[in-house]
Formats: structure tokens, sequence, C-alpha cells
């Protein structure tokens, strides 16, 4: 099936022997148990990263959830994976990843900046155990060491929109996991378990939730990994809610037509942007210059539903932009259906050394379902309120 059809057909299997036509929604903490000895044996299975349905009771809802189930299965088979582990936020994703890594005895992770400043953090402070070497998308390879049990790279990354090209860090990882935070591409333009990457992340807060009213992500992995990162999971305690776990599930319905649309309006507010005075430059994958690998077309479907922008007029500029805006609002987060900007030096990426923090005047924008039209008139109000400042250096 194409991914229009997977999309809206994927982890529903079970449905018409249930005889429900949506998936019901399963919110007990606990579960009934026959007697001692299998439900001894079903938390066994459970805690050690079994999986619920080779086991006669879900005992506990840290353990197994069927609603969660159901998306994981949803969102693996859209990323061409075995399998996949949700969790209560994309930090909790990744966090049961490094801690896997901590436990196996390989807690060196080679990561290539940029990365989402709170990615950026959890590895800069060593919190779990983790020792980074941060890289290029060059000098993966040389950052190696017996030690390393995992290569981390953003494509397209955030805020900046880099592109790296993912076969070749795989090439240079050699026998080291590369895990691909996909939250900006998302399935449907880039899966990038076909350039070999063992793990893939999302925070599913972004566009696979769609509508900024849920937490949520995921880690799309071989069968191996899957179980490690599940028995992490149960006991660590960072299980995905249920009710989220359904939205999630929904949302993987109309997530391909979502993000074709916002890319679309993406598109047009880049080219619109690129030509104001106000604006320095626009970082988007489809910009003259910005893909210089040809990554967009074959790694990657398109180029997505976010762009950042550099304001001629600095940082003054960017805090005013931020105030005058009425349709856009002014909010961390991305992916959903209404267009978002923020300052990412300030905010998502503030705790980033300075050496790799984005530049001062650099805001982020994830574009929406709204009208083109209305947002490039949003952006001129702005732009026009700000008088002489949207210009000034
Ligand atoms: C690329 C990327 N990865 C991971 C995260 C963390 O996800 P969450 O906020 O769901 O914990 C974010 C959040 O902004 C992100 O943008």
């Amino acid at each position: 099936m194409r991914i229009d059809s997977t999309a809206v057909h994927a982890g529903r299997e079970d449905l018409a022997a249930l005889g429900v036509h949506v998936p019901p929604i399963d919110l007990s903490s606990t579960y009934p148990l026959a007697d001692l000895e299998s439900g001894g044996a079903a938390y066994e299975t459970l805690a050690t990263g079994g999986r619920g349905e080779h086991a006669q009771s879900l005992v506990y809802q840290r353990l197994w959830n069927p609603n969660v189930d159901r998306f994981e299965r949803g969102l693996a088979t859209l990323e061409g994976c075995e399998q996949a582990v949700a969790f209560a936020s994309g930090m909790a994703a990744l966090s049961a990843t490094l801690v896997a890594c901590v436990a196996a005895g390989t807690p060196h992770v080679v990561a290539v900046r940029p990365l989402y400043g709170g990615t950026d953090h959890v590895l800069a402070t060593g919190l779990l155990g983790t020792e980074v070497t941060w890289a290029t998308a060059d000098t993966v390879a040389a950052a190696l060491t017996p030690r390393t049990g995992l290569v981390i790279v953003e494509t397209p990354a955030n805020p900046t929109l880099d592109l790296v090209d993912i076969a070749a860090i795989v090439r240079q990882a050699g026998r080291v996991p590369v895990m691909v935070d996909n939250t900006f591409a998302t399935p449907v333009l880039q899966q990038p378990r076909r350039q070999g990457a063992a793990l893939v992340l999302h925070s599913a807060t972004k566009f696979i939730g769609g509508h900024g009213d849920l937490l949520g992500g995921v880690v799309a992995a071989d069968r191996e990994w899957a179980a490690r990162l599940r028995q992490v999971r149960a006991l660590t305690g960072a299980l995905l809610y249920p009710l989220a776990a359904y939205e999630l599930h929904r949302g993987l319905q109309t997530l391909p037509v979502r993000v074709r649309a916002q890319q679309d309006r993406a598109l047009a507010l880049a080219h619109w942007l690129a030509q104001h005075p106000a604006v320095d430059r626009v970082h988007y994958p489809a910009m003259p210059g910005a893909d210089p690998r040809g990554l967009v077309g074959t790694q990657m479907a398109g180029p997505g539903a976010v762009l950042a922008v550099g304001l001629r007029g600095g940082l003054a500029a960017a805090a005013d932009l931020v105030q005058r805006t009425r349709l856009v609002t002014h909010a961390v987060s991305l992916g959903g259906v209404d267009t978002l900007v923020q300052h990412p030096a300030s905010l998502t990426h503030r705790p980033v050394a300075a050496e790799a923090k984005p530049h001062a005047d650099l805001l982020r924008i994830s574009v929406g379902l709204e009208d083109v039209r209305d947002l490039v008139a949003d952006f001129e109000q702005a732009f026009a309120s700000m008088g002489a400042l949207a210009g000034a250096r």
C-alpha cells in the first residue's frame, strides 16, 4: 500500500474482529489476574521487554496498554521498522535510548550538531551517564571509540533546517547504531530506515499529534532494540498516556495530508519572506544553496513545513516581530495546524553552549494550515508596524 492508505489503516488490524470501527480506549491502570502462576509469568514477560499478545494478563498499565500498542504498530509500519516503542514525550523517548546505551556498557554518544536544545542539553550535562563527542556530518568516523553506543543526528535539524546525508553517516558509523530524529520530516517525507538508520525518533508532540494538545514520543527500531526500550520504559515509567496514544494513532490518519498541505504553505511563505527587505536570509531546504547534496527528492520527498528566518534588524527586530504578529502565535513547539513563531536562542535552544547556539537574529516558524495569503498579510503588517527597526542592523 502507498503511504496515504497505510496511514489510515495501520495499527487497526484487530478492530474488525473486535466488532468496532475505531479503537476502544482502555484506561485500566491494572488488570485482573487469573492465578498466581500465569500472573507472575505475564509480569515476567512484560517487565523484561516482552509483548502483550504473549501475556495472559496485561498486569499493569506501565507494562502494556492496547492503545499504545496500536499507535506503535501504526508508526512502525509508516517508518518501515519492525516495531516502535512510545513514551510520555520525545525527551522520555530519547532518555530511554540513552539509558539503554549506558546499561549496555557503551555510554559514549557521537552527536551531530545542531540538535533540538533539550537533546543537546541532556547530552552536554551527561545527566543520564552518557559521554558526548560533538561532531559534524564529516567527522563522525573520527569521533567513534570502542565505547560508542549511538550516533545521533537530526535532519532537517532544529532550528537551522540543516540537512544531513543519513546514508553517509551510517557508512561512517559502521557497527554503531545511528539514531535519526525524524520529527521535522515525519515518515511522510523521510523514512531513515531506508538509509540504514537503526533507530528513528519522534517528538510525537509535533506533526504526529498535529493539534498542539498532547505530549508524546516514539522510537521505531528492530525487535531487539524495541525489547530493550520496552524494558527501560517498564522500569523507569515513562509510558505514553493511553488517551494520548489514541489521539496520536488518529493523528497518523491525517498525517500525510496535513504535512503536504503545511509544506505547500511553508514553501510559499519561504519565498515571500526571502524577498522581504527586513529578512537577511531564509533557512529552508527548498531555498537555493540549502541542499548541496541534493537530498530533497532523494532522501526526503519534500522540504517540510518548518523554516527559519534571520532578520536584518538582529535580536531587537526578532524580539519586536514576535510581539507584532496577530494570526501567528508566539509559542514554542511545532508541527501543529496553526502557525507558531519563536526565538530559538532565547527559548528552545537556550541551554545550548555559546559555540553551538543559534544566531540571535534567528526566528523559527512552524507553518500550519492557514491560508498562506493570511499568513503573508500577518507578517506584512508585523514588519510594517516595526518601521525602521525591521531593516536596522
Ligand atoms: C526535533 C525535536 N526532538 C525532540 C524534541 C523533544 O520532544 P518533547 O518536547 O515531546 O519531549 C523536540 C521538542 O521540541 C524536537 O523539536
